[in-house]
């Protein structure tokens, strides 16, 4: 399947849950569902072009230089010296401006295919400082907390972008991802201007050592202290004023048995994490209630966390779609 000889791969790339309430810019993981699907077709010349792109409405633009799966494309072949050229098409399986790393996803599932398609001249891992610059382009920020776990995998902390450290963290399997993904629509580099630049120091401490403890939760399988710690006290209360109905959805989610319940990178999108499917199920149907109780639209997404990132397709194969 990934032999240099093939011409054109097919990739799913999965949607991602970035922060994880305590863990802005630092901790993302990836899901199983949605995400986007990438084909990409070595050329004969080092042209990189988008040559198609479904599920956008036409929204998402086909310049080279504009989209994030393509610029992502040129910034690694600038790395490797230049010589190849790729027609890349996108099919958006997931929402834009869903806060689910909807750039993210394109740009890591092009790289992915890409590098495949090359006979891998680089690690996975490597890949990541391109799918970064892609991400700066969408919104003007180079953060890695969805490009991060997009490309790896599971749970990714990026514990420092100058030099670049990424580590992944262990998880225990069975954990689950409800998505409440309201049909309205926030820009990230707008979620982001209005964010406080300067913290205190006494909320500062609290973040971080709920971002200590969760990972301690997550890498020790103990479900009391992941619960104990998904709380975001300084970015959820500013960007929860965007999303319509935030506190009784987030209200539902608790009250029908989640860990915990946050805003998903920058929003709209809410997440919860559970300990079974069931109950996943559960509690999405419980945050699609309250927030319909609004008179408001929503998909829900319940999967497990992703443990592979990008992925090659079987001909045909088609493995997205909103649980109800
Ligand atoms: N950490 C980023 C933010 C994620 O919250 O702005 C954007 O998806």
């Amino acid at each position: 399947m990934t032999s240099t000889s093939q011409k054109t791969v097919r990739v799913f790339a999965p949607a991602t849950v970035a922060n994880v309430a305590c863990g802005f810019d630092s901790l993302g993981f990836a899901i199983n569902q949605p995400g986007d699907i990438v084909e990409v077709t070595l050329r004969d010349d080092d042209k990189v072009r988008i040559t198609g792109i479904t599920g956008d409405n036409g929204r998402l633009p086909l310049e080279a230089d504009k989209n994030t799966a393509s610029v992502a494309v040129m910034a690694f072949f600038k790395e490797l010296g230049g010589g190849s050229g790729v027609d890349i098409v996108v099919h958006k399986r997931m929402p834009l401006g869903s806060g689910l790393g909807s750039s993210a996803a394109s740009s890591v599932g092009a790289l992915f295919a890409t590098n495949l398609l090359l006979g891998e001249p680089m690690q996975k891992g490597d890949l990541l400082p391109f799918a970064m610059i892609a991400e700066a382009s969408a919104c003007g920020s180079p953060h890695a907390d969805n490009v991060a776990p997009g490309l790896l995998g599971g749970f990714a902390l990026i514990r420092s972008y100058k030099p670049l450290d990424v580590v992944s963290i262990e998880y225990p399997d069975n954990l689950y991802c409800t998505v409440l993904h309201p049909h309205i629509e926030l820009r990230t580099e707008d979620s982001r201007r209005i964010l406080r630049k300067h913290i205190k120091l006494e909320d500062a401490v609290i973040q971080w050592s709920n971002l200590a403890g969760l990972i301690a939760g997550l890498s020790k399988s103990d479900f009391q202290l992941i619960s104990r710690s998904l709380n975001d006290i300084i970015f959820e209360p500013v960007r929860s004023l965007l999303i319509p109905g935030f506190d009784r959805v987030k209200q539902a989610a608790l009250v029908s048995g989640a860990l915990g319940c946050s805003i998903s990178g920058s929003g709209p999108s809410v997440f919860a994490l559970s300990t079974s499917h069931e109950k996943a199920r559960e509690v999405g149907l419980a945050m699609k209630q309250a927030f319909s109780a609004l008179q408001l639209d929503s998909d829900i997404y319940v999967s497990t966390v992703n443990r592979q990132g990008p992925r090659v397709l079987a001909p045909g194969e088609d493995p997205v779609s909103p649980e109800f």
